[in-house]
């Protein structure tokens, strides 16, 4: 369902505006022209551009029911060359940190820090490009660089909907600062109000429900005792995908957890639209995608990296389809209820 479908237009729009974070989203819509035209120079704006230096046209590797495909080469190129400019509905990028990690391939992840930058406004161009006027763009990315992407998306025109964090347990111990247990899920989209969202996918049971044993939240029309789920993600599954979890693809040393883009295709995608992961890694997009009836275009710079998501997204398939909601959050348990019996 488009945003504005769901009751209409310029109506809603106006009663989101006007009450809790929605007013952010107004403030950002008008703030948009003001921001794009402003003189923004980040570090990464001089250094030289990517000029790309071949034409990737054919996937790779190709499904049908539904369509996937999968590209082998440099995002910046095939994005270049996509025949769905335009059409895509959901970007969801996962991309290299620039961290030193020996990925598999001829990929530097330890650029200096201005080529990363503009590596990083070159690909989310060629997203934005890929992106049709009611898609979203998901990014997820580390401290680092957060601001960074936050700014460029601005003075690209594109308006912040939410900046989210998935909280993770188990970060790598460290005692020179606070360990790191989050990585930012930025969510923008060209136009606020056309934006395809789809609250009822996602649902979780609300703390009122989980907790409280608030009637109120039991007297409502519909969804009783349920909300869609706040900002800050975390729980049962959405741990760093390590040891014997049995989503780990072996080899594979940044995979994100299923429960995780199970929300975001949910939230920002319907079945039959188009889904874009321009760093595929072990195919943790298309997988999900594919099990949810999505279409889905991802790109790999490795060879070897990509012949394994392809055996995933095709013959493993997704492990926990439905993890990702109707299951609470609630950080205390449940209330006893007044009369001092435990509540059910
Ligand atoms: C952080 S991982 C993505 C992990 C993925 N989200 C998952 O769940 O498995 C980044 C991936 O992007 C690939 N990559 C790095 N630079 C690339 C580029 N310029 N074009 C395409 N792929 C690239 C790396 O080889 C790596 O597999």
């Amino acid at each position: 369902m488009a945003a504005q479908s769901s009751s209409t237009g310029a109506s809603q729009a106006q009663t989101r505006d006007q009450a809790g974070p929605s007013g952010a989203i107004a403030a950002g819509r008008r703030a948009r022209q003001a921001v794009r035209e402003a003189d923004i120079r980040m570090l990464g704006d001089a250094a030289p551009p990517y000029m790309p230096d071949q034409l990737i046209c054919a996937p790779a590797f190709e499904a049908h029911e539904p369509d996937t495909r999968l590209y082998l080469g440099d995002c910046r190129n095939v994005l270049a060359s996509l025949p769905d400019r335009g059409t895509v509905d959901l970007v969801f990028a996962d991309p290299p940190f620039n961290w030193d990690v020996p990925y598999e391939g001829d990929w530097n992840d330890g650029m200096e820090r201005a080529a990363y930058e503009r590596f990083t406004f070159e690909w989310l161009d060629g997203c934005i490009e890929a992106l049709s006027p009611t898609g979203s763009l998901w990014v997820n990315i580390p401290d680092d660089t957060a601001a960074e992407i936050v700014l460029h998306l601005k003075r690209r025109g594109l308006v912040m909907v939410n900046w989210c964090v998935w909280h993770f347990r188990f970060g790598q111990c460290r005692n020179t600062s606070f360990i790191m247990s989050k990585v930012h899920a930025l969510y923008f989209c060209k136009d606020p109000d056309a934006r395809i969202w789809n609250p009822d996918a996602v649902l979780e049971p609300s703390d009122r429900a989980a907790i409280y044993n608030d009637p109120r939240t039991m007297a409502k029309d519909t969804n009783k005792g349920m909300r869609v789920p706040m900002d800050v993600w975390y729980g049962q599954y959405w741990g760093r995908i390590q040891g014997n979890n049995k989503e780990r693809r072996p080899g594979h040393e940044n995979q994100i957890p299923e429960v995780y883009l199970e929300r975001v295709i949910s939230a920002c995608s319907n079945p039959g639209d188009l889904v874009l992961d321009p760093f595929c890694g072990s195919g943790t997009t298309s997988t999900v995608a594919r099990a949810h009836g999505r279409r889905s275009i991802c790109i790999e710079q490795s060879e070897s990296i990509a012949t394994s998501a392809w055996n995933r997204i095709t013959e493993v398939g997704m492990v926990r389809k439905g993890a990702s909601s109707g299951r609470s959050s609630a950080i205390h348990a449940k209330r006893p209820s007044k009369k001092g019996t435990p509540a059910t």
